[in-house]
């Protein structure tokens, strides 16, 4: 498309800037609580709320906690609500087994909310680490520390089964073992569970900006080294694509990048190609940059919320997971 504008004064931007039911006209894009997928924190107990210093705002939330979650979520027209388990130390093992156990917190925690009758999609996460003591999401070779693939990649497959036999109605491997995909869904398939969508994160980095993440599920102290042989390289964007590809091939309905803010470049380039249902991971370092410095009133905590939001609209993001999902869809339903 060739730009063409008339010079000033036949265009002058600002007329369609002059008031608010103009500006609203001409608004290429809008935000609204459906596009967001709210991550929720998990714990053991009963009517707990356990604060998460990292992420001001963010607690830890027993099971009866997320029902009551789930239910407000829906009430503001959130159409999903993500669980990641804080799991007990003395339940992490080398083996991660209690990733398929089928009472673990995270079915434990799905299955309450199908039998509330809650109007609710519920997503859960595959990887290992929240159940490794190790801290990685796959399995660590003793020998020098690698984490294996096609092992990881079979411990993934129970562990996503689990889920929907708990009644997930997404699945999202947040671990980037190769394979993974093609083999859940296959899984998927033969169990019977035709209709679990699968919401790879395709394109995850290897960033800092999980840092309060590893804080609230409790893997901080556990994980030893870091994840760069398995999460992408930030330099990368090209691979993105490939990755997105791979992905959606090996039978993923929706595709994610992780983080968000620092990689609108390949939201946009990943919408462009492939037309997939896309979104965007608001990480927990992000939302505590935004969080920490509004509540050290450096920021205006409601406007940069919804400005960052738009930002994956306009991005191409189809939705975004956000630690911010209730207090924006509060303030966008007036
Ligand atoms: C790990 C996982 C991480 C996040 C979601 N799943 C952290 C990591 O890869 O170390 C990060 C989410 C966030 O920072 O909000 N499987």
């Amino acid at each position: 498309m060739q730009p063409v504008q008339a010079p000033f004064p036949a265009t002058r931007f600002r007329r369609t800037r002059a008031s608010a039911p103009m500006r609203a006209l001409v608004r290429e894009g809008s935000l609204a609580p459906s596009d967001f997928i709210w991550p929720v924190f998990v714990r053991d107990g009963d009517n707990l709320s356990e604060d998460i210093a990292s992420m001001p705002g963010v607690a830890r939330l027993s099971v009866d906690r997320v029902v009551a979650a789930a239910r407000e979520a829906a009430s503001l027209g959130i159409p999903a609500i993500c669980l990641f388990p804080y799991t007990d130390p003395a339940k992490k093992t080398k083996d991660c087994a209690e990733a398929w156990n089928p009472d673990n917190l995270s079915n434990r925690a799905t299955r309450a909310i199908r039998e509330a009758g809650i109007d609710i999609a519920v997503m859960t996460d595959v990887a290992l680490d929240p159940y490794n003591i190790d801290g990685q999401d796959g399995f660590v070779r003793d020998a020098d520390g690698y984490v294996v693939n096609d092992e990881t990649v079979e411990a993934l497959v129970r562990q996503a089964l689990s889920q929907a036999a708990a009644g997930a109605d997404i699945i999202g491997p947040s671990d980037m073992m190769d394979g993974r995909i093609g083999a859940i869904r296959a899984a998927l398939e033969a169990e019977g569970h035709r209709n679990v969508a699968l919401l790879s994160y395709a394109a995850k980095y290897a960033s800092a900006f999980y840092g309060p993440f590893r804080d609230a599920v409790g893997a901080s102290g556990a994980l030893k080294g870091d994840k760069t042989t398995y999460q992408m390289d930030p330099a990368n964007g090209d691979e993105a694509l490939r990755l997105v590809a791979r992905d959606l091939s090996e039978g993923a309905d929706m595709v994610m990048v992780k983080p968000g803010m620092a990689y609108l470049d390949i939201c946009r380039r990943v919408k462009d190609a492939f037309g997939a249902p896309t979104f965007a991971y608001q990480v927990s370092g992000e939302y505590a940059m935004l969080a920490g410095a509004a509540a050290n009133g450096w920021l205006d905590g409601d406007r940069v919320m919804l400005e960052s939001l738009t930002a994956f609209k306009r991005a191409g993001c189809d939705g975004v997971l956000t630690y911010f999902a209730p207090a924006a869809a509060r303030l966008l339903n007036g």
